[in-house]
């Protein structure tokens, strides 16, 4: 059996891929925590918990000056200035930014969500983060926000405008998308031309907005594959000590065509230079 094998099964025992799903005709969202903590998106407005979120173990917009501000603050910087000189650099759709990982459980969501708060709480820039992960939405669960239409219902149906699943967050700058329900047909739907043009269109209208993607595991499902082409950067996350090498460089060569790939060792337990940062963050194409 292969490394990457090994790796998958690691992961399937561990139950971080989700076994066979039904697939009868459409799935319809079971996504979403239906517990009553859960905010019901209103008028596309809702407040998020922050205090949860810290407790959580996010970005405390109240502590700036904690380690893991600081880490967001050298893992953005890169990105930013690829934003700011991407078509001098011929980065086409710099501002569109996929976050994914090999595997399923290696940091993906938790980095989506503290660089979109970390860019959003300190830049001068508005963050829209969208939840790609079709498969296995986690950004809405994580962000406490309940069930409401998105990416796929958008993809799905042209009625369907960006305004009906953008929402509105209390932080003023930071809007969210949900991934919406499942879709026996995701992959289709992210690899289709409504798809291609959505991304087009956000990058083109929002030049000064950020736009982070929060992605499917490149090697269980295809969908990232497919999102990483329509991006102009992607950050790769690896799970320190867990992810095996070969397993890497098998993400590394599924993105060669990537304007934009950076690596982000995450869940280090060393002390690295720069608080562990400087160490696993890299540049590989372009
Ligand atoms: N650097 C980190 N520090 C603390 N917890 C982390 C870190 N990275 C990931 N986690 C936690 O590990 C778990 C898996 O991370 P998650 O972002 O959900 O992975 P993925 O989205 O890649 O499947 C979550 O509980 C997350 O909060
Ligand atoms: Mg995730």
């Amino acid at each position: 059996m292969s490394i990457i094998e090994n790796a998958l099964k690691k992961a399937n025992n561990q139950g971080l891929i989700e076994k066979n799903k039904p697939d009868d005709s459409l799935i319809e969202s079971d996504n979403f925590t239906s517990d009553d903590d859960s905010i019901i998106p209103k008028d596309n407005q809702v407040v998020i918990n922050w205090n949860v979120l810290a407790a959580e173990g996010f970005i405390d917009h109240n502590d700036t000056k904690s380690q893991l501000a600081e880490e967001f603050r050298v893992i953005k910087r890169p990105l930013v200035n690829n934003i700011q000189g991407g078509e001098i650099n011929g980065i086409s759709r710099p501002n569109l930014i996929l976050i994914c990982s090999s595997l399923p459980g290696e940091g993906k969501t938790f980095v989506s969500i503290n660089l979109a708060l970390s860019i959003a709480n300190e830049l001068d820039k508005s963050v829209l983060l969208i939840d790609a992960d079709v498969e296995r939405p986690s950004v809405s669960r994580q962000l406490g926000i309940k069930q409401s239409p998105g990416l796929i219902e958008y993809l799905e149906n042209d009625k369907i405008n960006f305004s009906d699943i953008l929402l509105k967050t209390d932080l003023s700058n930071l809007n969210v998308i949900p991934a919406g329900k499942r879709h026996k047909y995701s992959t289709e739907l992210l690899s289709s031309q409504r798809m291609y043009l959505f991304a087009e269109e956000v990058s083109r209208r929002y030049k000064d907005r950020v736009v982070i993607f929060d992605s499917p595991p490149l090697l269980v499902a295809t969908q990232a594959q497919i999102l990483a082409e329509l991006v102009g950067q992607v950050v790769l996350v690896i799970a320190a000590e867990e992810t095996p090498q070969n397993v890497v460089n098998e993400s590394i060569s599924k993105l060669a065509n990537c304007d934009v790939v950076m690596t982000l060792l995450n869940k280090t337990k060393k002390e690295l230079d720069l608080y562990g940062y400087n160490y696993g963050y890299g540049k590989y194409g372009h």
